[in-house]
Formats: C-alpha cells, structure tokens, sequence
C-alpha cells in the first residue's frame, strides 16, 4: 500500500516502446450518459431516469432523456471511432432495454439496437467490448428492493443471458458490472447517485449481491459460451497513500483500502472476503449476507479485470482536532491534499498512483490479465469559433496516465489494454453535462461531434504503437 513510485518513462518514444505488441487502443461509453431515447422502442424506466427527477438530484435539472442522441445516431459514432484509429470500443447495454421491466423475456426491438451497433463496429474493424450493467438498474427492479435484495443477483443473471445469447456469436469480450463500489456506496449509502438511498447496511447487502450477480452471470454464460470468451468484471480502484508512517495514518490507509478495493478483489480473486474488513464491519453491527457456495460462485474464473482509475488521495486516522475517534467513537478516515493540479472534478492528478496501483494488483492477485477499462479527466474545455478545443490539460493527463501504465508493465503488471473515457461528451451523473470527458466534443444543441485535440494525440499514439 505504501508508495513504490519509480519514474515513469519521460518520452512518448518510451512510453509507446514499453506497451506489448497487441495492446488494446480504445474508448469507453455507457448507455444512459449517451444514448437518450429513453422510451423508445419499448424501453421502460431505469433507476436514473427516476432520481434524474428528485428534485435538486441532478445539477442543473439534467437528465439523460436525450443525451448525445446515441441512439440514432450510432453509425456516424461507430465511423468517429474508427476515423481516432481506436481498435477496441467498449459500450454498455441498457437493462431496461433490452429486458423491460427487469423481468421475463427480452424486448426484439431493444435488442436489435445493441445487435445493429456490434455489426457496425465489426464492419469498421472495431472490437466491441460489452458491459452488461452500468447502473441502470430497471426501476421495478429497485421497487421490489433493489442490490440490497438477493433476488436482483438472479434478475441480473437472467437479463445477462438475454444479452449473451444475442450477441455471443459476435462479441468476444464481456464485462458484468461497471463500479460495483459506485452502485452499492454511492447509490445506496451516500445516496448521490441512483437510488438515492442513504443506508450503510444496505449498501453493504448491496456490494454482495452485486457480486453475487457477477459470479452467477459469469457461470452461466461460461457454460454457454459456443467459443472461447472472456469473461471480466470492472472496479474502480486507486492507490490510498498514508499521511505518515503513524499508527492512526496506516489504519486509515487499510480501512480505505479495504472498504475500496480488497472488498471487490479478495472475494472475486481469492474466494473470501477480507477478514479486517469483515470486523470493521461488523463492529459497525452490519454483515455481509453470504449463503453456503455464494464465495465459490462470486469467485468463478475470470479471464481480464477491468480497471477504471482516474485518481489517487492521501488518507489520515488523525481528526482536525489531532484525535483518532470522532464524535461517535468510531476510528477517523480522513483524506487530506496531495497538492497536486486538479481536473474540473476537483479530483487530484496523481499519475504515479495509477502505476502504484496496476503494480499492487498484479502483485497481490496474480495471474489476472488488466486492461484499463477508463481512464480520462474532465476540465473547462474552450470551443474556438470552429467549435475545436484544443484541450492541452486533457491530452497531458492522457499521456502521464499512458506513461504511467507503461512504467507499471515494465514493473511486471500485465496490462493488455487501455480504454479513453470517453468517446463523447456525455451525462455525467449527478453533475449533468457540465463536466466533460469527452475526446470528442458535443455541442448538445446541434449535437454535433468535433474530436478534440486529445483525440488526435490518442490516434497518433496509437498509430506509432502499431507501426513500432
Ligand atoms: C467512472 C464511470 O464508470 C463513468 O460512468 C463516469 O462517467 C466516469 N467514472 C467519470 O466520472
């Protein structure tokens, strides 16, 4: 967990000789930040489309109803795609689609739409790589009580072979879940995204059962599987740094860690939970609900682990008043600056941390083929008259986070791939559209596409990594 930060390599020349032969080259979407046409074609309502409706939820009164229009106009984005020269394009499908109401058979006309956009990329020479769940759960799904309930594990599995039997023949790639830590925490504990609860113990029913869901849906479409798949699930992690080599500091870094990464990756890697987090837990009076064979489920074999990462932070077991319990008793977790640069996030860029990361992982759970499933900043971009931004803050971050992947491989991780986020300016949850990841800009009133200029470098980059 401690720094082993070495330097990353310092020219592009460096960074494009250290990246294997066959290294992915792509970018990431998911359905609802693009594609609008929310009840089109039989779609019913997902848990965003709801809490995009609480008042105060969303900034700006924003919702995902129209979006970059995705959905009609998917080829011209298939053809953007391959004009960035990117090999790999990573999409999510919308459950309430493809299944409305989150139950019973699929819906043809949801379906032909994931079906029509898998046969664009293959014509144009692009990998599709599908995520099954990227957190619109369908809303019946959370009025019958949502991740927290077990059921929704098996709604999941469900819905997962409806997509797999109409895509398999085609796609070689799936992802499960998006970010479980986001649907269960921010979802169901800080209750700012969908659905907008605020309760710790069902949060923690809900990291369960999302990957119960993952496990149960990865079996089942293993034993489906006309060919070889692979088969992953993606998280959300970052390298927690302590304040000090104090005590207090060292705890703090642990319950972070822990209640951040190893709570995903011990179950899924090694079959278990992480035992110190288990306590933490349980002196808190809150449990995992496990059943017998849920561990060995949960950790079915996968084949890649999907990292998304976008920064690192700087944790403290001391209070502001120097104590190591707050006003309730419990232990303090407390971040604090790393006085780095900020994106328009307000998150801190710490290039270095990704690095630590991918070089922790393939050290502690070994054997696990990592593609970089999103990586990408937002920042205050500047249209000129033409409507091009030549956006030098994003293209930065794009090249010290690539350098950073590089120096983590030549550290022995085994990083295949590495996926921009995003294709598009899109919906970005509870910020709406005002903050922008996007290598391609979107005017949301003529939605036109202009590619930034942090979409021409990710192509030459690409291009001179192929050409080595
Ligand atoms: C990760 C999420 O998967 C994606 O949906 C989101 O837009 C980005 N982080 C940026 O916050």
């Amino acid at each position: 967990m401690n720094s082993t930060t070495t330097t990353a390599p310092v020219t592009e020349q460096e960074l494009i000789a250290s990246l294997p032969a066959g290294f992915r080259w792509g970018v990431a979407t998911s359905a609802y930040q693009i594609e609008g046409a929310v009840d089109a074609d039989g779609r019913t309502p997902s848990i965003w489309d709801t809490f995009c409706r609480v008042p105060g939820a969303i900034d700006g009164g924003d919702t995902g109803d129209v979006a970059c229009e995705h959905y009609t106009r998917m080829p011209a984005d298939v053809a953007l795609i391959c004009e960035l020269g990117l090999d790999t394009y990573r999409f999510s499908v919308s459950w309430s689609r493809v299944q409305p109401y989150g139950t019973g058979p699929a819906n043809p006309a949801g379906l032909a739409f994931y079906d029509r956009l898998v046969d664009e990329l293959l014509a144009q020479g692009i990998d599709p790589w599908v995520t099954l769940y990227h957190w619109d759960l369908p809303q019946e799904l959370e009025d019958a009580g949502g991740w927290p309930a077990r059921d929704t594990a098996y709604r999941f599995a469900d819905y997962s072979m409806l997509v797999f039997d109409a895509l398999s023949d085609r796609v070689n790639t799936w992802t499960t879940l998006n970010e479980p830590w986001c649907s269960a925490m921010l979802g169901y504990a800080y209750g700012v995204h969908a659905p907008g609860r605020q309760d710790f113990p069902a949060a923690v029913s809900a990291v369960h059962h999302l990957l119960l869901g993952h496990g149960l849906a990865t079996e089942r479409m293993r034993a489906a599987s006309p060919r070889k798949i692979d088969i992953g699930i993606t998280l959300n992690a970052a390298t927690a740094y302590p304040a000090s080599d104090a005590e207090p500091d060292l705890e703090a870094v642990r319950r972070a860690d822990g209640m951040g990464a190893r709570l995903y990756l011990d179950p899924l890697v090694h079959g278990r939970y992480p035992a110190d987090v288990v306590a933490d837990l349980a002196e808190q009076g809150v449990e995992l609900p496990v059943q017998d064979g849920d561990l060995a489920t949960i950790a079915a074999p996968i084949d890649v682990l999907g990292i998304n990462y976008y920064f690192s932070q700087k944790f403290t077991g001391f209070g502001e008043d120097g104590r190591t319990v707050d006003a309730d008793g419990r232990p303090v977790t407390r971040t604090l600056p790393l006085d780095r640069p900020r994106t328009a996030m307000d998150w801190e860029i710490v290039p270095e941390g990704f690095t630590d990361l991918l070089v922790r992982i393939g050290r502690d759970y070994p054997g696990l083929p990592i593609v970089v499933t999103e990586n990408g900043a937002a920042f205050h971009d500047v249209p000129d008259a033409a409507g091009f931004v030549a956006d030098a803050d994003r293209t930065a971050y794009f090249t010290s986070h690539l350098a950073a992947v590089a120096a983590a491989i030549r550290q022995g991780a085994d990083v295949r791939g590495y996926l921009a986020w995003s294709l598009l300016d899109n919906f970005e949850w509870a910020y709406g559209y005002d903050k922008r990841f996007g290598i391609v800009r979107v005017d949301y009133t003529t939605q036109a596409r202009i590619p930034k200029q942090s979409a021409l470098h990710l192509k030459e980059l690409a291009e001179r990594h192929r050409a080595r």
